[in-house]
């Protein structure tokens, strides 16, 4: 699918975005471990979202879906069922990452496979602590999917984590929780942590302190209903939009302020976006908000360290945010970017060159000068949600019109991208 996207007027809309993907997910997976019905709502119905769905429906959980309520009739720790055939993830790194800690401490055996850009996404940093567990997993591609997982009992361990990757912190406790005795998982810097919430949430005993995930032995989970907030990572697209198209104004509304969450909002105030969180709650166990953005003079900074994890999927478009600004902003310590659905710092570099802009490359990141005129072009989505999303982004302030060719892998995270851009867009 092609999609054209047209120089913008301005946006002056109040809008909402789909819901979270991480949360999505596992409401889905721990729902299916816990004991009793889980009512899901504001579920993504995103392609990686009914991935993991359809993966606990192989392993024998009943799971309803109606409009955007999901209900998870969980079986508790010790339910799952050996499925009739392989499983499948799709484009889903958090599916597979995740999935891999639950079956390696089952009794069955499983294989479990991907699409062309999972089977090229790392599995040996799961791979590599759940061994250490006693975890019996092989890679029968050089430590990529497909994987065959023989279940195995396993035991706890003390792990440092090499990077900070929230899927393998997770992968990990998942596992741990059908370990005996306590496990222990050490973050380099503070990754996503819905997985610590929602369980503790279910009933476990997960502590973190200064960085240290301690997760003691529990006997069960149980199933309480979730409501998911909207995606941050979503409405970073918007937020970007509000600041760089002159006279916009947009409100996102129920996002998920998560703070392992929250470094884009941190990132584009300290290049002088005019962002504020408004009406600021909770919603079972997770912080929400609306987000009001207004266009803004945004100046270059350096984005490095700790902020890095906090905002990994948003970097794509904050590279768009860094062409408007004054200045010349460096990213760094973002090496993780190139183990992503595409190598982001290669294809958005590539996508955006096509518009005019300059860029360069650097090993752990980039370099953008800012103030670039940017010019519509054809674009390649290079299947990556995120890439496609953050070029229709750029196509606001191009000059002339902008073709995403391949478009349609926005579905991955948000189905209806191109329409809720449509309908804020005046033009
Ligand atoms: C995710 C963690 C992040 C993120 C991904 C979703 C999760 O990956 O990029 O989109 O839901 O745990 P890493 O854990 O590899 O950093």
């Amino acid at each position: 699918m092609n999609i054209t996207v047209s120089t913008a007027k301005n946006i002056n809309k109040t809008l909402a975005v789909p819901g979270d993907k991480s949360i999505s997910h596992r409401a889905v997976m721990f729902g299916a471990l816990a004991k009793g019905t889980t009512e899901i709502k504001g579920f993504l119905m995103g392609e990686d979202c009914l991935s993991t769905i359809d993966c606990f429906r192989k392993l024998g959980i009943e799971i309803e879906v109606e409009d955007e309520c999901v209900r998870v009739c969980g079986k508790g720790l010790r339910g799952l069922k050996a499925p009739s055939e392989a499983l499948y993830v799709g484009n889903s790194g958090t599916t597979i990452r995740l999935i891999t800690g639950i079956l390696a401490a089952q009794n069955f055996d499983t294989r479990i496979s991907g699409d062309e850009s999972i089977c090229k996404r790392p599995m040996n940093r799961v791979i590599a602590p759940l061994s250490k567990m006693g975890a019996n997993i092989e890679s029968t591609n050089n430590g990529y999917a497909p994987l065959n997982i023989k279940g195995s009992q396993l035991k706890a361990i003390d792990y440092t984590l090499p990077v900070a990757s929230a899927q393998v912190k997770s992968s990990v406790i998942l596992a741990g929780l059908f370990a005996q005795g306590q496990t222990i998982v050490r973050e380099p810097a503070p990754s996503r942590d819905h997985t610590e919430i929602m369980l503790n949430y279910f009933g476990a005993n997960i502590k973190n302190e200064k960085g240290v995930i301690v997760s003691a032995p529990v006997e069960e989970l149980y199933a309480k209903p979730i409501d998911v907030p909207g995606d941050i990572s979503s409405a970073a697209f918007f937020m970007v939009a509000g600041l760089i198209v002159p006279g916009s104004e947009i409100v996102i509304k129920n996002v998920g302020i998560n703070k392992t969450r929250t470094g884009i909002i941190d990132a584009l105030k300290q290049m002088g976006g005019d962002i504020s969180v408004e009406n600021e709650r909770n919603t079972t166990g997770e912080p929400i908000g609306d987000i009001r953005v207004r266009y803004s003079e945004l100046k270059a900074i350096t984005l490095e360290g700790d902020i890095i994890p906090r905002m990994i999927d948003e970097i794509p478009v904050f590279v768009v945010a860094a062409l408007c600004a004054e200045g010349t902003t460096v990213i760094r310590d973002a090496t993780e970017l190139k183990v992503k659905e595409s190598n982001r710092i290669v294809t958005m570099i590539e996508e955006l060159g096509k518009m005019g802009a300059e860029l360069s490359e650097t090993e752990d990141g980039m370099i953008i000068s800012g103030k670039q005129k940017l010019k519509g072009n054809t674009v390649y989505s290079h299947l990556d949600h995120r890439v496609a999303m953050s070029c229709a982004v750029a196509a606001l302030i191009a000059e002339g019109t902008t073709t995403i060719t391949e478009a349609e892998c926005v579905n991955i995270s948000f189905p209806d991208f191109f329409e809720v851009l449509n309908k804020a867009v005046n033009d």
